[in-house]
């Protein structure tokens, strides 16, 4: 229901250095920050808006800059350049304690001597509130992470899923308008993860607060987040919707970085209509639509298949892309079968199917067929 009362600068893609949407329900407002620690740029002339309600994600690769920008919006790392705007006050070097915004890292960091209770109420305690209104607020906050019946007991009693329910119980009990995450999930094994990814979005629609949230984990960011930030050494690589992200990585290293791609490397040949024939390197003539982007005959280009768009199909069939080769391996994982295959020429190409009762035996001769629109053209990399 608060997907559907998002405000709309959010819900399409922005181009890095556009990023800066002028919108009066930015929250959070970055713009043009650099952090350096010696020779190592941490991040580098980062600009990025965050709107009011959003639940926004930095993904990316240890090493590249996600908490960086996260402390330095919090306020725990000074930029050398650049300023951090907070519900459209100059926020830059303002102490943590005055940004309002509350912080769930992955060492939830509950105090060991308090109960469940205190460690909610502390926030609270710090904040002067009376006793009435610590009790209702950390019994509701209690009862939205389900652990109202764990209330006396010490945090050692608690698993470490629900400890980390009870760290980010207590970020939210005051009502911070911001709260950033940094890996919050990362110590929990998965099965907990799953839950509690349920649990934070829950939270999020439930609160209407702003998150900022870090991960390295490409399905998380998908699975939570209304825009995915991707990071690669300092800088933005490519800003949108995980569906934007997912079906329309603009890099190589984008279209790596998220999900299984079938990239390839080739020449485009001719053009007719809106249909484009690039011959690539392995011998192949595979067809694209390349919608707005601009193309010419002699280019040098890279694309990508997502793996999913890949059937088998019979001989002669229709699809504009088909080719022949034959099976190498396959793993099988039970909704899906991810069917790794070689053309004569030796190209490796991974196709993912439904999983069917009929079993895929390596060196079977398979034809793979998938249509113009699944091929997505890259742009060149950034050095
Ligand atoms: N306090 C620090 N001192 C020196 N180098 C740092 C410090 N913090 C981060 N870096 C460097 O800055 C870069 C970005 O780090 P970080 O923001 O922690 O990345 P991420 O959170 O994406 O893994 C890395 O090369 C890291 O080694
Ligand atoms: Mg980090």
């Amino acid at each position: 229901m608060a997907d559907l009362a998002r405000p709309a600068h959010f819900q399409s893609e922005t181009a890095p250095g556009e990023s800066r949407a002028t919108s009066a329900s930015i929250k959070l407002d970055i713009r043009g920050v650099t952090k350096r620690y010696g020779a190592v740029t941490a991040i580098d002339d980062v600009s990025l808006s965050v709107g009011d309600g959003e639940f926004l994600t930095l993904l990316g690769p240890s090493g590249s800059g996600k908490t960086t920008l996260l402390t330095a919006v919090v306020g725990l790392t000074a930029p050398d350049r650049g300023e951090v705007w907070i519900d459209g006050a100059l926020a830059t070097y303002a102490p943590p304690y005055k940004r309002d915004i509350g912080m769930v890292f992955q060492n939830y960091a509950l105090f060991p001597h308090l109960s469940v209770f205190e460690n909610i109420a502390f926030p609270l305690r710090m904040r002067h509130r009376d006793a009435a209104t610590i009790r209702r607020q950390v019994s509701r906050v209690l009862d939205i992470v389900e652990l109202g019946h764990t209330a006396d007991r010490l945090p050692r009693q608690l698993s470490g899923g629900q400890q980390q329910r009870i760290a980010l119980a207590r970020c939210m009990v005051y009502q911070p308008s911001i709260i950033v995450m940094d890996e919050p999930l990362g110590a929990l094994d998965k099965r907990l993860r799953d839950s509690m990814q349920v649990e934070i979005k829950r939270l999020h629609s439930q609160f209407g607060i702003t998150i900022l949230y870090v991960t390295h984990d490409q399905e998380e960011a998908l699975a939570l987040s209304d825009r995915i930030c991707l990071m690669r050494d300092g800088a933005i690589e490519q800003l949108g919707t995980p569906h934007e992200l997912y079906f329309r990585p603009r890099t190589i290293f984008a279209a790596n970085f998220i999900g299984d791609s079938n990239i390839f490397e080739g020449i485009v040949r001719s053009s007719s209509g809106d249909v484009v024939a690039i011959e690539t390197e392995g011998g192949l003539t595979l067809h694209a639509r390349p919608g707005t982007q601009r193309v010419n005959a002699g280019d040098h280009i890279q694309l990508t298949i997502r793996p999913e768009h890949m059937q088998i199909v019979p001989a002669g069939d229709l699809a504009a892309n088909q080719i022949s080769c034959h099976v190498e391996s396959v793993l099988f994982a039970g909704s899906l079968m991810k069917v790794f295959c070689r053309t004569d020429r030796g190209l490796a190409i991974q196709a993912n199917l439904i999983a069917s009762r009929q079993e895929l035996r390596s060196g079977t001769p398979v034809q793979l067929g998938w249509s113009a629109e699944d091929v997505v053209l890259l742009q060149g990399e950034r050095r």
